[in-house]
């Protein structure tokens, strides 16, 4: 079954990883030439690691790298049985490639959004097949997080719910339904670990110290090099989003210092620069 990847970023990539490694012929788009022209050679580069400690063969990399095409537009994505968009965190450009997308599929494909924080009933709404659309949520990197939420709307139809739980599953992820609430479950749980960290930090703590401090008490990422990992930008669009959809409650409140960061371009490792990037605090020895 093709699987369609609408998105070249962080997470496009990773999820086209996902599913090529499973098999399946995978197509993929960006409205961005750039990436659409990287996107071979990125996906090559996760392989490295694995390569150089022999856990991988050139074949095997190539063969996944054979199942990825990458189109230049949306509408050649039409084969598609399940097609996820990762693009931008906004609402209208989200509504704009799924408007663009839905006629162009077959009646039994599943249309899904990656959105971290948004609403998938509001992404739906206006789509002439909204009962198609639903929220898969990968973690980054996709090829190593085992957890993928799903959220259907009040309108998503049970088989297209029951698609993609079966060709994600397939993957080996682990698929745990949500409620569409903003955050789902990971990044509302998530919000006053970074509030408290960036609080912490507003209060004279540096990123370096508060992340060493997490990492020895068990934690695998410390909050700095977490949003480093995701992207300042993708961070406070989420913290945005929840604190809007929350009423604005204190919970969510959107810190200085994570806007000041998006404002520098400090991104984390996508601009290689961030909080604690590239100097990441590590993980203390295990006795
Ligand atoms: P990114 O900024 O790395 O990549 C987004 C890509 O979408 C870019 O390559 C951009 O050129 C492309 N794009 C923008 N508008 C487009 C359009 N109209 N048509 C086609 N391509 C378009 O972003 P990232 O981090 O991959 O995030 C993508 C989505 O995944 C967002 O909704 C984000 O909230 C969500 N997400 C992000 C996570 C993270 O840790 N970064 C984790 C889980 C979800």
């Amino acid at each position: 079954m093709t699987i369609a990847i609408i998105g070249l970023g962080a997470m496009g990539l990773g999820i086209a990883q996902v599913f090529a490694q499973a098999g399946h012929p995978v197509l993929a788009t960006d409205s961005s030439a750039d990436m659409r022209a990287s996107a071979p050679a990125r996906l090559a580069a996760n392989f490295a690691p694995r390569i150089a400690k022999g856990a991988m063969t050139e074949g095997e990399k190539d063969a996944i790298l054979s199942r990825l095409t990458i189109t230049g537009t949306i509408p050649d994505l039409a084969p598609a049985t399940l097609v996820i968009e990762a693009v931008v965190e906004r609402l209208d450009v989200k509504q704009s490639v799924f408007s663009q997308l839905e006629q162009r599929l077959a009646p039994d494909a599943v249309m899904a959004t990656n959105t971290s924080s948004l609403s998938v009933t509001a992404i739906a709404a206006g789509l002439s097949r909204p009962d198609r659309l639903l929220g898969l949520h990968f973690f980054n990197p996709a090829p190593v997080m085992r957890l993928v939420e799903l959220a259907p709307h009040g309108g998503t139809a049970p088989d297209a719910l029951a698609t993609a739980r079966r060709l994600t599953e397939a993957t080996g992820k682990t698929v745990i339904q949500c409620a569409d609430r903003p955050g789902f479950i990971v990044n509302r749980c998530a919000r006053p670990f970074y509030g408290e960290a960036l609080a912490l930090l507003e209060e004279g703590r540096t990123p370096a110290e508060i992340d060493a401090a997490m990492l020895a008490a068990g934690y695998r990422l410390g909050p700095f090099a977490l949003i480093d990992l995701v992207g300042a930008d993708i961070n406070l669009a989420a913290t945005e989003s929840l604190a809007s959809a929350m009423g604005n409650h204190p919970r969510y409140h959107v810190f200085d210092a994570l806007r000041a960061q998006v404002a520098k371009g400090h991104l984390g490792r996508k601009a290689m620069k961030g909080f604690v990037f590239p100097a990441e605090p590590v993980a203390p020895p295990a006795d």
